[in-house]
């Protein structure tokens, strides 16, 4: 088992091994007081790993309280919140305990909200069973619920007490939802890793997990640490999320969001190769690797709906716009500048994966 500290406004253990799901109870005791627990999780997590979770902090001298709700993101709401904090006052729930978030992103995010704002903020423990969750959002303590205006407009910067990663528990994931994990994996390459671009370009879907795994929460914690609360260096983690969350919106959300950042990507690179702030060998070799892991980047939208989409988005953060640039194959950067600066840079990778 291999320990990541995070240091930021609190300091926590990333803990990420094989198997080690089974000891998350003995692991959390030996980190954190708490006698009660309440165990959040989605019905389909909840089949696979609900019983082994609940058991193993059984075992530790833990007395849990599950909660299940139905997965996916429209779970991601006002209503489920508010159950689930009745949930907690029921069970009697103190200051003192803990809550723990098993799951994806969905299960970290509503967890991870619950517990930042049930009697002020309670322990908060992310066991991620999704690459996304793995590699990504289970870390940095970004927590939120959707509002019928828009994703994740009700949230707070919340950085758990704990984060347990199996590695295995990728193993049972649905391939595509296991590829879709896969668009934030090569993203975190280009951010800052030829290294692990060099890996993936040579293994494909057969990457080594725990070594990937281990890789984006490293650069996710080099950046949480300097910019906790997302005002410069980390909007780095929006790589192709820009048009990527225009592309979600159009498809009506049938498009995963890993497809939707992969696709973001690709017209990220092309539109930074005809800019001259990348090669087109960088250029090609991204569009190369993200088709390797079997992402479609045809039918992409048109540059006035997606440019539409971008300025209602703007409008919510105010402001100029910042956007994601690949410099080298492993190498980003970020950029400031008008919404129309954005569009005339942006239009030729658009048009080209239309
Ligand atoms: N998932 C992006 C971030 O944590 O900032």
């Amino acid at each position: 088992m291999k320990n990541i500290v995070v240091s930021a406004s609190r300091t926590y253990d990333v803990l990420i091994g094989q198997g080690i799901l089974n000891d998350a109870g003995a692991l959390m005791r030996e980190r954190i007081s708490s006698g009660t627990a309440v165990l959040v999780t989605d019905d389909n997590v909840n089949a696979l790993y609900g019983d082994k979770v609940e058991n193993s902090l059984k075992n530790a001298g833990i007395t849990v309280h599950r909660f299940v709700f139905p997965s996916g993101e429209q779970s991601k709401c006002l209503e489920v919140y508010g159950r689930l904090l009745n949930f907690m006052a029921d069970a009697g729930l103190t200051r003192s305990d803990a809550l723990v978030a098993l799951g994806g992103g969905v299960a970290g995010d509503l967890g991870g909200f619950a517990a930042a704002t049930y009697m002020r903020g309670i322990k908060l423990i992310q066991i991620p069973t999704t690459l996304i969750a793995m590699t990504d959002s289970s870390v940095g303590g970004k927590t939120a619920i959707d509002l019928p205006g828009g994703k994740n407009l009700c949230g707070s910067f919340y950085q758990p007490h704990l984060v347990i990663c199996d590695t295995t528990a990728a193993n049972t994931l649905p391939p595509d939802v296991f590829r879709d994990g896969c668009g934030e994996v090569i993203k975190y390459g280009l951010l800052k890793s030829p290294k692990l671009l060099r890996h993936l370009e040579e293994n494909g879907l057969g990457f080594d997990r725990d070594y990937v795994i281990y890789k984006c929460v490293e650069m996710k914690r080099d950046i949480v640490c300097k910019d906790e609360l997302d005002t410069g260096l980390r909007q780095l983690l929006n790589l192709g999320h820009t048009i990527g969350h225009a592309f979600e919106k159009l498809s009506g959300f049938t498009l995963s969001h890993g497809s939707a950042v992969a696709k973001g990507i690709a017209v990220m690179a092309e539109s930074c190769k005809n800019a001259g702030i990348c090669s087109k060998e960088c250029c090609d070799r991204t569009v190369a690797l993200i088709e390797k892991f079997g992402f479609d980047l045809r039918g992409g939208y048109d540059f006035d709906s997606v440019m539409s989409c971008v300025l209602s988005d703007k409008k919510r953060s105010g402001g100029n716009l910042t956007w994601v640039v690949l410099e080298d194959y492993g190498k980003s950067g970020l950029k400031t500048g008008s919404t129309d600066e954005f569009a005339s840079f942006i239009k030729s990778g658009v048009l080209k994966w239309k």
